[in-house]
């Protein structure tokens, strides 16, 4: 069938996907030009997100985690205050909302069942509404508002790569027009700054010998595993951890370098893999103090720092990329471990059990 075309000597569509990451942020780059070459989003709706006095980001698993960066550029970038909420939840816990929200979809396929009833819930209250997907057209797109799309091409693999990576990068950019625009000083280049990315994207997808090396040295038969990280780094830890979980069935836990001592570390035993993200300048050193806690108890740690960062020791340095944009490089790591991990364990890797690309029931 066409698919089976489409995913040529590729053994894996997720393999694939992960290899366009780069050649995705480029071609959003791209889509997101005007014509004097500077970042721009549709007129409409940058005057939508101007008029809103708070966001609400309404998303499902790996959409919900580039919320959760998302949240962090529009509030940085922009000026403008976010919620990011799970949409499961947000229907019969909805928040006291703000006089003039905007409520954003983040949707890879548009089809999510539970992200439409909330969609379906604030239209009735008359709220605006802006999809972020990946798919024109889709049920989201159609019903709500606006559409920004990802311009990420089909992503086939149930484990979602470069579609996360894509709604990163739209909302760093949505975020950056909005800001531009309001007249907010940010001592930013985005443009340039996402094309250092894409580079950046490169030299990790160029690694996959080291990435399969260290799912084989810490995963091949690991019951369990942590991913941590503080800020940003939080957010990818907990996409970094769902990926594992979603194709390895290793069970795995994303938290804040700091909640360790309230709970998790009591986990900790001689081999348990504990990988942390040092990416961020102002927590960096909290984050290497957590990595001493777990390894005087017997953790097998790998850090993952960036140049400038980097201490001897470091399992693995990703290139030097804005410290705001560091989510869209440091997730790339933990894809490939998380696919070399389902490899080495003979797992399914894009089909795994009981899950869905889209899920349409609530
Ligand atoms: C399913 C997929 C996940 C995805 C989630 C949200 O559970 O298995 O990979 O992140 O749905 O999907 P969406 O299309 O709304 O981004």
């Amino acid at each position: 069938d066409a698919s089976d075309i489409e995913k040529g000597t590729y053994p894996h569509y997720m393999l694939k996907e992960m290899d366009e990451q780069p050649g995705v942020v480029r071609k959003i780059i791209q889509e997101y030009s005007d014509a004097n070459g500077e970042l721009a989003i549709d007129a409409s709706i940058l005057k939508a997100i101007k008029a809103a006095d708070r966001l609400y980001i309404i998303a499902a698993g790996t959409s919900y985690h580039a919320g959760l960066v998302g949240k962090q550029y529009f509030e940085k970038l922009a000026g403008i205050p976010v919620e990011v909420h799970i949409s499961s939840e947000f229907g019969y816990n909805m928040p006291l909302l703000s006089e003039k929200p905007l409520f954003i979809f983040i949707t890879q396929s548009g089809e999510t069942a539970d992200s439409r009833q909330v969609l379906v819930k604030v239209k009735e209250l008359n709220y605006p509404t802006l999809t972020v997907t990946n798919v024109p057209g889709s049920t989201l797109s159609r019903e709500a508002d606006y559409t920004l799309l990802l311009h990420a091409g089909p992503e086939i693999a149930v484990a979602s790569t470069k579609a996360y990576v894509a709604q990163v990068a739209v909302l760093a950019i949505a975020a950056y027009v909005a800001g531009q625009s309001n007249g907010k000083e940010v001592n930013v280049d985005l443009k340039q700054e996402l094309a250092i990315v894409a580079n950046g994207i490169q030299t990790i997808v160029d690694s996959k010998e080291e990435l399969e090396q260290i799912a084989e040295d810490y995963l091949k038969i690991a019951r369990n595993a942590f991913f941590i990280g503080r800020n940003l780094d939080f957010c990818v830890s907990v996409e970094g951890a769902l990926k594992l979980k979603e194709i390895s069935y290793i069970q795995a836990e994303g938290f804040a370098g700091g909640e360790l001592k309230h709970g998790t570390i009591a986990l900790i035993e001689n081999g348990t893999p504990v990988f942390a993200l040092a990416t961020q300048e102002q927590v960096a050193l909290n984050i290497r103090g957590n990595v001493k806690e777990v390894v005087a108890r017997g953790a097998n740690a790998c850090i993952i720092s960036m140049e400038g960062l980097n201490e001897e020791g470091d399992r693995l340095v990703i290139p030097k990329v804005h410290p705001l944009l560091t989510p869209l490089v440091s997730v790339i790591p933990l894809q490939l471990i998380s696919y070399y991990a389902a490899l080495h364990r003979r797992c399914d890797v894009d089909k795994p059990r009981n899950l869905a690309k889209s899920v349409t029931v609530e």
